[in-house]
């Protein structure tokens, strides 16, 4: 999908679903970066810089495989707790990551969105997000999603607070209110649930990430850490997905773009 020279539309065509059994939206959970270092010997930061090839490695892939959408958990919440040293390596890893990677994300044709809370982000990350998201809103090769500062219950609770706001206004009815509605107020209302979510280094959680979108994905966990995710194991990923009978609740395989109570329903997207 990166590629070294400028052309993007003419051989990347719009993307589409290349068949039923590959996810249109993968979730990412990058773990595993600093075992991945303390078991060789290195600081936990030499993790994370390692896990920022493997992410350049996996959009390229993703790429390729036309998947419409990826979306990675870069920063939770809760990761404001780690030690500061740490916390502001990921931050610059952040900051590099945009200023090295944009132009090439850019002309690959990959449109960049970040979800997840603006409060206590240094304003120069603002800046940076807000430059990336505008100078590729119109790309249609790809949609990269970077959960920033995110966590799903302050999203719920960001949603459940506009809803709240909007009923005393009256210009809604509480009684009114549904998954939909919840759905259209999350950070990203237009992007399709995920269908698919990753994780490394065997946990086997979702640890406060796309939980409401989460509601019908696939999960594969995989036993190797993230610096060390190539094409073998999205491959591996891929290939479990494609085995699994999708359901949503009813008896028999969905339509390719169900979306029971889903943002996309009400988007149309
Ligand atoms: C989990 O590993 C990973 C993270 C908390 C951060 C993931 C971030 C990157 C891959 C790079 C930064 C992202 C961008 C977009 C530049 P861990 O540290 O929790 O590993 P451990 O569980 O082995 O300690």
């Amino acid at each position: 999908m990166m590629r070294d020279d400028n052309k993007q539309a003419d051989d990347f065509p719009a993307p589409q679903r290349a068949a039923a059994s590959s996810p249109r939206h993968v979730g990412i959970i990058m773990d595993g970066n600093g075992r991945w270092a303390t078991s060789r010997g290195f600081p936990r930061v030499e993790g994370h810089r390692r896990g920022v090839e493997a992410l350049r490695r996996t959009i390229r892939i993703a790429g390729e495989y036309r998947i419409s959408f990826v979306t990675i958990y870069a920063f939770s919440a809760e990761n404001w707790r780690r030690p500061a040293q740490e916390v502001s390596y990921l931050l610059g890893l952040l900051r590099r990551f945009i200023r090295n990677d944009l132009a090439e994300l850019h002309a690959s044709g990959v449109r960049v969105r970040v979800i997840g809370s603006r409060e206590n982000v240094p304003p120069d990350i603002i800046s940076l997000i807000t430059d990336a998201e505008e100078m590729t809103k119109a790309n249609t090769n790809m949609t990269l999603v970077v959960a920033f500062n995110y966590g799903s219950r302050q999203e719920i609770a960001d949603a459940a607070r506009k809803l709240a706001q909007q009923a005393v206004r009256g210009e809604i009815d509480p009684a009114a209110i549904d998954p939909a509605m919840i759905g259209a107020n999350l950070y990203a209302p237009d992007i399709p649930d995920p269908d698919l979510i990753i994780r490394t280094s065997g946990e086997q959680r979702l640890s406060n990430f796309l939980m409401w979108q989460a509601a019908y994905a696939e999960f594969v966990f995989l036993p190797i850490h993230w610096p060390d995710f190539d094409r073998a194991a999205f491959d591996t990923a891929l290939a479990e997905f494609a085995a699994r009978d999708r359901r949503f609740g009813a008896l028999s395989a969905a339509p390719a773009d169900p979306a029971p109570v889903g943002r996309a329903a009400l988007t149309g997207s």
